[in-house]
């Protein structure tokens, strides 16, 4: 029997199911509605970011915004790519245009703690919050995301159209600035309300339309391609290989004609590069974790110029300071492997299992986080700081 395709929530299920279950019979595998889904959305309570703020937000240099207005007329589009400027949103018409920034998240705790609902999804796997707001009519078209999404509505009410049939057709629009769907052929028609969500996996072809002004939250996943993997491995892998060791030829035989790459060569080639052979899962998951935790970095934290010393941090922390995770930093941690390793965007730093596992958890660490922690977190934790991955805030916690 195929799953519903809607479901409604419940206090104690919020996913209208048991996690494990979205996940066996939904994450990558078909859409699903939720009503209700997100109760802190409902109509009556605070938004999380205010339509004015989000178009702020747009305008500053850091932020990675689109406006799209829609010429319903000729369905011609018009794409201005951000950072806006302040005057962008003057003269604007009254409908079918949408203002979308991404990586919200990192810039808005109140936003980013939507993220609470998703805990069942290894943090590593989410890209970010991107949230779009539409005027009546604001659409950005019917396409195909390559990642999952969870679409949730925020304010006013959106109408979803989505085709969930096994194979549609993905050919583009090839008049067009942004990637839109030449057909689309909705198998399902939903009008989403404050608190509603709907997941997509990747290349489920939609297309929302505002009914009336409105925000929508749309968390995505990261899914890097096999290509780019491929492409970090080998450098991390080249990363240990000294300039010493090369490729070597001491049975080289007179070439019979001097321009052939001959067998010979080839299999020297192969012995140059052992690490085509499978690799121990240390090495796999060191570079795994400096990988994830690095790959679509917007941008970097400042690192300090002066060193933090673990027992100065100590006495910090101490007085009552707290330390935050930087917007742009993302933690994993992995018990496999040789050592237990923290990851923080790139950087592999040994840490006990409990303690990396603790750092990654707390987007805020006091003392009374840390307190009774074996020593050698502190190191980890100055390391942090001097990288600018943590930094300083003040706090009640002494
Ligand atoms: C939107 O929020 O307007 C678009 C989100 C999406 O279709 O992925
Ligand atoms: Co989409």
């Amino acid at each position: 029997m195929t799953p519903a395709i809607e479901v409604t929530a419940t206090a104690d299920l919020p996913l209208g199911m048991p996690a494990s279950d979205f996940l066996r019979d939904y994450w990558q595998k078909r859409p699903l509605l939720v009503r209700g889904a997100i109760p802190e959305l409902t109509a009556g309570q605070p938004l999380p970011i205010e339509p004015d703020d989000l178009a702020g937000l747009a305008c500053e240099d850091f932020a990675l915004s689109r406006l799209i207005v829609h010429h319903a007329a000729s369905d011609g589009w018009q794409v201005r790519t951000g950072p806006l400027p302040e005057d962008a949103f003057d003269g604007l018409p009254e409908r079918d245009w949408t203002l979308l920034v991404q990586d919200v998240d990192r810039w808005d705790r109140d936003v980013a703690g939507l993220l609470r609902h998703f805990a069942f999804l290894p943090r590593w796997r989410i890209d970010d919050i991107m949230v779009s707001f539409a005027s009546p009519g604001g659409s950005v078209g019917a396409h195909v995301d390559q990642y999952d999404v969870f679409l949730i509505q925020g304010m006013g009410t959106r109408r979803w159209l989505v085709d969930s049939s096994d194979a549609p057709d993905l050919a583009m629009r090839d008049d067009v600035e942004l990637k839109l769907l030449r057909q689309f052929n909705a198998t399902h028609d939903w009008t989403l309300q404050p608190g509603d969500l709907l997941y997509l996996p990747p290349g489920v072809p939609h297309h929302g339309i505002a009914i009336e002004a409105g925000l929508t939250f749309s968390v995505g996943m990261r899914a890097p391609s096999r290509a780019e993997m491929l492409v970090d491995l080998a450098e991390h892998l080249a990363e240990a290989l000294p300039e010493s060791q090369r490729y070597t030829d001491p049975d080289l035989a007179p070439a019979s004609d001097p321009f052939e790459i001959d067998s010979s060569a080839l299999s020297r080639a192969r012995a140059a590069m052992p690490t085509i052979a499978p690799l121990p899962d240390a090495s796999l998951v060191r570079w795994l974790g400096g990988f994830l935790t690095r790959y679509r970095s917007a941008g970097e934290a400042a690192a300090s110029d002066v060193v933090t010393r673990p027992e100065q941090l100590k006495a910090t922390l101490h007085n009552g300071c707290r330390l935050s995770h930087h917007p742009l930093a993302r933690f994993a941690w992995s018990g496999l492997g040789d050592e237990p390793l923290l990851f923080v965007n790139g950087l592999a730093l040994p840490c006990p299992t409990t303690q990396a596992a603790l750092i990654c958890r707390h987007s805020e660490l006091g003392i009374s986080e840390l307190a009774g922690q074996p020593e050698i977190i502190w190191a980890t934790l100055a390391r942090l700081v001097d990288s600018g991955y943590l930094f300083p805030v003040e706090g009640n916690d002494a």
